[in-house]
Parts: structure tokens; C-alpha cells; sequence
């Protein structure tokens, strides 16, 4: 699973109450875990009924707190709570619920949410009958009007034969929803177009002429605007990876679309930021059926042509106050080489800003982790960030913020 973090080390409170897809809840530490948060898990005795103490404690590399009456000198039933940066109850059940929207403190995660100022974010998982019961509907509605997050449930198959509403959220996406509560509301009421992925140009019916990226990157600075509270159109090229519900999705295929795309959204936007990997080039001509290699014979010739460049193009004719950031991707290993095609790439390209990443057969395309240094127009370095591409995302909006 992807890293994620907001830049610095925060304290987790993962409560786990007594489902089926409390197992699922380990996915969600182990995450927290692996972004550098210090996660603590406090478990129902329902919850250990279907995972044990010792697989929360290896995953969260802390003792797992269970009881009210365990710790009492160091006054634990509220000491967690109120020590907590975030609580994340994964998954809650209707039974935690209920108890949380009344108020109950009879176990110490009850106490625990209680004595704690920290946001809580709940995923709930149980049948659908259960979470379209109107005592439950009552229940969530109380616990959204004190400001708590909830996440999911999806609709889809459930513990038994059946399917339908009540199936905890993916892991994934509990551990982004998470997360993104504590991000900075300062892209509130702006306007973020971001491409992603890779362009692919058709050489025939079934073949074409692309690259590796997967729209991890693109889509992790998608994801982290509308976190922070922008309106987020991705034009997504190609995709590898599944876009939330945050934003306003396009998908495209070639460089051409991407490019009409592009034009379409880009006097609407306040910010737009060129991850996708566009192809520089594009077969002057697309056979109409299968190339057959029995016409060809051994060798076969394909002329390509140039293809516009979407970049310069945005930059030469972007609005007063709107910022345009571009992408570098450079397989250049020596560091001083890297900053200078950077500087000549920001030079020729006119964008405000440029995000140059060394890419190779195994670093930036299709990773999971990115290291970036950013240029402004004039040339110089203004930030250099390396870890998960989420975290990447993160201090890139910090900037443009
Ligand atoms: O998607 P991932 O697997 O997560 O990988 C992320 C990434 C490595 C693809 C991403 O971080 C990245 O570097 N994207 C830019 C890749 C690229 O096309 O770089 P470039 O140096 O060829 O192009 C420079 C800039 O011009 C880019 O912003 C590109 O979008 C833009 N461009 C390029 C060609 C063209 N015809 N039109 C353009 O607008």
C-alpha cells in the first residue's frame, strides 16, 4: 500500500470494534505505520474475537489497549483520547455507532472518543438491512453534525452470499479520507486541472506507442488538492490507478485528446499542473486494420511526427494569476546535468513552475515513490521533496498554496 503522510509524525488512535472486516483494520495501521505515525490500536473485546491482540501489536509496533481497567494510575481512559492527533475506527460496527451518537463510555474506546478533541473518522462495515435501519441512518446523522467523517461503506459483497451497502471502505481510501481531514483547507474555493498518466498513439486497431507512466503521481496531487479543498478536474491518460469521487474525472487515450481536453478546461483553472507523460510523437498515419508482418516482411518502418506541446502552448497563453506547473522527466544521472535540462526545459517550456524527477526502469514511472526538485521560472531551486508520491503531492501544494 501506497505512504501517505501530511509531513509530520502524528499520533493514531485506530479503534477496531467487533466485525468481520475488522481484519481489514490491520491493512489500515500497517499504512499508518509505514507513512512514520506512531499508531495505537484500542480494540473491543468483539474485535479480538476475530483478529488477535499480538497481529495489532506487530503491525502497530505498540501494546494494544483493550481494557478500562488497565492502566489505571496513568488514568488511560482518557490519557489516549486526549494524546490523540486523529482517531480512525475501522470498521464500526452499528452497535459502535449507536454507542458513539449516545454518548457511551462503558469501554475505553467509548471513553477514549470522549475525552478527545482529536478529529474521528469512522468506517462503518454491517448488511445493508442494518445500515439503512433508520436507527442507524439517525445515529450517522448525529455523529456527521459533530463533525466526525465517515468513510464508505461501499456497496458490493458482503460477508455471506449477499451484496449491497454496508461493505467497509477499501483500506486504501480509509487511511486517504483519514489523512486528508487534518490537511490545510488553503486551496478552499480554487479551481486545480491536473493531467496524469500516459498518452498512448495508435498504430493500428490494437497496438500503440506509450510509455510506463500510471498516473500515480498526477493523481496523488489530484487527490491532495481536493483534500485541501479545490475543485479538481483530472484528465487522466490512461490510468492505472482509480481516481476517487473528489474530482471531476476526463479519461483520454492520445495526445491529441489530451490536448483538446486540456484547452477545454484550462481558462477555468486557477492552477494546472502537467504530470501526465505525453508522447512527443505520433505515427504520421494509423493503419486502418491489423499490421500484418506477413505484408511487411522483416523490417517495418513507422513515420512519426510531431506532436504539439500542450505545455508551452498553456504557458504562451495562460491568463493574468494563473499558474502553470509542468513536469520534467529526465533520465540524466548526474545531479548538476539533471538541474541544467531542467533550467533549459523551464526556459523553453515558459511554465511558472517545473517538478524535475530522474526517471528509469525503476525510479519514477509506475513507483510507488518519487524524488523531485522544483524550479520556478527564473531557474532555482525552491523546494526538493522525496518519499511516497502522496507525500510528494503534499509538498507540492504546499508551494503553489
Ligand atoms: O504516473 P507515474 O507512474 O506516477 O509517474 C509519474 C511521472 C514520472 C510520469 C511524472 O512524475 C512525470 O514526470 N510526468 C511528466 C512526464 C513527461 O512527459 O515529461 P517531459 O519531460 O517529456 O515533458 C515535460 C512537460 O511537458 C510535462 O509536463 C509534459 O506533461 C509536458 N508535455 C510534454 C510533451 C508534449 N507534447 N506536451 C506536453 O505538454
Amino acid at each position: 500500500m501506497a505512504g501517505h503522510d501530511v509531513g509530520h509524525r502524528l499520533t493514531i488512535v485506530v479503534g477496531v470494534t467487533g466485525g468481520i472486516a475488522a481484519y481489514k483494520a490491520v491493512a489500515v495501521v500497517r499504512a499508518f505505520v509505514l507513512a512514520g505515525h506512531d499508531v495505537h490500536v484500542v480494540a473491543t473485546d468483539a474485535a479480538l474475537r476475530f483478529v488477535g491482540k499480538p497481529t495489532f501489536e506487530a503491525i502497530s509496533r505498540n501494546v494494544v489497549e483493550t481494557d478500562l481497567y488497565e492502566g489505571v494510575a496513568q488514568v488511560r481512559h482518557v490519557a489516549i483520547g486526549q494524546a490523540a492527533d486523529l482517531i480512525v475506527i475501522v470498521p464500526a460496527t452499528a452497535n459502535t455507532i449507536a454507542g458513539l451518537a449516545a454518548g457511551l463510555a462503558g469501554d475505553l474506546l467509548g471513553t477514549t472518543v470522549l475525552a478527545s478533541a482529536a478529529p474521528v473518522v469512522i468506517a462503518p462495515a454491517m448488511h445493508t438491512e442494518m445500515w439503512s435501519n433508520p436507527a442507524t441512518v439517525a445515529n450517522v446523522a448525529t455523529l456527521r453534525s459533530r463533525g466526525m467523517t465517515i468513510v464508505g461503506p461501499a456497496v458490493g459483497r458482503l460477508t455471506g452470499s449477499d451484496s449491497g451497502a454496508g461493505r467497509l471502505a477499501e483500506p486504501e481510501e480509509i487511511v486517504a479520507a483519514a489523512l486528508a481531514v487534518l490537511r490545510p483547507r488553503d486551496l478552499e474555493g480554487r479551481r486545480v486541472l491536473v493531467t496524469a498518466g500516459g498518452t498512448r498513439e495508435a498504430l493500428d486497431p490494437v497496438r500503440f506507442v506509450g510509455n510506463r507512466s500510471s498516473g500515480r503521481q498526477g493523481l496523488a496531487i489530484a487527490a491532495a488538492a481536493a483534500a485541501r479543498g479545490a475543485a479538481v478536474t483530472l484528465i487522466g491518460a490512461n490510468l492505472e490507478v482509480t481516481a476517487p469521487a473528489s474530482m471531476t474525472v476526463r479519461h483520454v487515450v492520445s495526445t491529441l485528446e489530451l490536448e483538446a481536453a486540456v484547452t477545454d478546461a484550462a481558462p477555468g483553472s486557477d492552477l494546472v499542473i502537467m504530470a501526465a507523460a505525453v508522447a512527443d510523437y505520433r505515427p504520421e498515419t494509423i493503419a486502418e486494420s491489423k499490421i500484418k508482418k506477413e505484408t511487411q516482411g522483416d523490417r517495418l518502418t513507422v513515420e512519426l511526427v510531431r506532436n504539439p506541446d500542450i505545455l508551452a502552448g498553456l504557458a504562451a497563453s495562460r491568463r493574468p494569476g494563473q499558474v502553470v506547473v509542468g513536469f520534467a522527466a529526465e533520465t540524466e544521472p548526474d545531479d548538476e546535468r539533471l538541474l541544467a535540462l531542467g533550467r533549459e526545459k523551464i526556459a523553453r517550456k515558459g511554465s511558472d513552475f517545473l517538478v524535475v524527477n530522474r526517471v528509469g526502469w525503476n525510479e519514477g514511472f509506475a513507483t510507488e515513490s518519487n524524488t523531485v526538485l522544483v524550479l520556478d521560472a527564473a531557474g532555482d531551486i525552491v523546494m526538493e521533496a522525496s518519499g511516497s508520491k502522496e507525500s510528494v503531492a503534499d509538498r507540492l501544494l504546499d508551494l503553489l498554496a
